[in-house]
């Protein structure tokens, strides 16, 4: 019988993004991915280390699964890979002995002798940052699979980071930071759209400081690499996230402005509003370059929406600190934002402070700023009724009849299904607004045909 293998993903993106290439290596061994633990063979916990509870998860999970057995009764190999996996290391299996293997976000190209080991009793740990590119060492995905997952795509162009924002982990658990080259992205991005993959966003932890090998001696920028993919002519749409601002380059700027594949929408985080809280992260700038920063951007792509996260509570921030947070919000204008408490994390800089912000006020702070953030959402998502936007259809709805896709701005819309089908974009006049959700009818004779998708 063919060996069944679950994976479950925690965290960023590009969490998922490894979760769809350890699929693929594991199909090439053998294994049938499945969508549940339950009478798994294998199951790996693809964990995240950036906050408290978000690390904590991986060991609840753990507990849940102790008794796991595979359809065929014997017991479910159990692997942790990610960023707790890097963090954490061996301390994983002391803490719950019921794990096989343990494998961190660069040695995944391994994982084909990791399961050999466990499967011999090893138990081996793998959180090497090896000299090899991984990528070049991963089964690559069929297009059956390309297909199953839909007609959008993350792909990881650079990993890694060496900001050292003082709250931060990612340094420590993704290592530093690492482009691919031009060409091997260029030949991934043809396979998926080759696939019936119509937009690919671009993933790194810093990925606007993307610099990859050009080929011919020199390195490409992001904007340069936005350029390149826009020459494939069946992908209608890119994006990329998440971006630092101190890597802002012109060019990404005015890739805004002349490329219109590139979607109006940059995730642009500032953490904090206040100057002292700024330098204390580690940031690099101030709040009021921020500022100018939008507003250069802004100029150069109008309608371009924007989404941010903040960090509440870090140590020593004051109540004036956080009135600047929420300041800078108020003058910013968000579309989307993902807000938290400050999580003091093992081995960083603020971890260490005395000054640590009180778990209630750190409460008050981030119900405040949600509340703001969550009144600007509604205000954008409203702003959309009456407008014509294209709409990407990217599968059926819940309704009957209805398909559900995203505006240019990341926005779910839904379509009665009568226009269009899965991958076309098609424009659509947007009526409602729901929650985080628009509603509209696609524009007749509008349809903009895409490609025909194997089946
Ligand atoms: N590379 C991205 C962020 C990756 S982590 C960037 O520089 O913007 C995603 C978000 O998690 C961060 O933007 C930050 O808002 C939040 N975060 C990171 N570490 C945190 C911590 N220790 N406590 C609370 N939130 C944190
Ligand atoms: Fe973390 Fe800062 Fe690097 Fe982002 S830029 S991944 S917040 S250290
Ligand atoms: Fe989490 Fe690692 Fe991503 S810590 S946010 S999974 S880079």
């Amino acid at each position: 019988m063919e060996k069944r293998a679950f994976i479950k993903s925690y965290g960023c993106q590009m969490n998922v993004y490894d979760a769809t290439r350890m699929a693929d290596q594991l199909r090439a061994e053998g294994y049938a991915i499945v969508e549940e633990a339950e009478g798994a063979d294998l199951v790996l916990l693809n964990t995240c280390h950036i906050r408290e509870k978000a690390a904590e998860k991986v060991y609840s999970e753990l507990g849940r699964l102790k008794n796991a057995r595979g359809a065929s009764g014997e017991r479910t190999l159990i692997g942790v890979a990610g960023c707790v996996a890097q963090a954490e290391g061996e301390e994983i299996i002391r803490r719950q002995p019921r794990v096989d293997f343990v494998v961190g976000p660069q040695a995944y190209h391994r994982l084909p002798a990791l399961i050999k080991g466990a499967e011999a009793g090893q138990k081996p740990v793998d959180t090497d940052f090896p000299a090899e590119d991984k990528f070049n060492h991963l089964a690559q995905p069929t297009r059956r699979a390309i297909t199953a997952r839909g007609v959008t795509a993350f792909l990881t162009v650079q990993e890694g980071c060496d900001k050292f924002c003082a709250f931060c982990v990612v340094p420590y658990t993704r290592g530093a930071e690492v482009s691919r080259p031009v060409a091997e992205i260029v030949a991934e991005a043809e396979r998926l759209v080759e696939a019936g993959v119509r937009e690919i966003t671009l993933l790194g932890q810093n990925v606007n400081a993307y610099h990859g090998a050009d080929g011919r001696g020199g390195h490409a920028s992001l904007a340069d690499l936005v350029g390149r993919l826009a020459g494939i002519e069946a992908l209608a749409r890119i994006r990329f996230t998440t971006s630092h601002p101190n890597d802002m380059g012109e060019d990404l700027i005015a890739a805004h402005r002349d490329e219109a594949k590139l979607m109006p929408y940059l995730h642009l985080p500032v953490q904090a509003g206040s100057d002292t809280v700024l330098k204390a992260m580690n940031r690099k700038h101030r709040a009021a370059d921020y500022v100018a920063l939008i507003a250069k951007i802004r100029a150069a792509r109008p309608d371009l929406a924007l989404s941010g996260d903040f960090i509440v509570g870090f140590p020593g921030e004051t109540d004036a600190d956080f009135e600047a947070t929420m300041a800078i919000v108020r003058e910013v204008g968000y579309a989307a934002a993902y807000s938290f408490k400050y999580s003091p994390r093992p081995g960083t800089p603020a971890a260490g402070r005395e000054d640590q912000v009180e778990e209630a006020v750190k409460a008050e702070r981030l119900q405040r700023l949600q509340a703001l953030l969550l009144d600007q959402q509604r205000d954008f998502n409203r702003a959309c009724v009456g407008r014509r936007l294209p709409v990407l259809i990217e599968k059926a709805g819940r309704r009957e009849g209805q398909w559900v896709g995203r505006s240019p701005y990341l926005q779910p819309v839904h379509i009665p299904a009568d226009a269009g089908g899965i991958g076309d974009i098609v424009e659509v006049d947007i009526s409602a607004a729901e929650g985080n959700s628009l509603f509209g009818t696609a524009v007749e004779g509008h349809a903009r045909p895409s490609r025909s998708r194997a089946a």
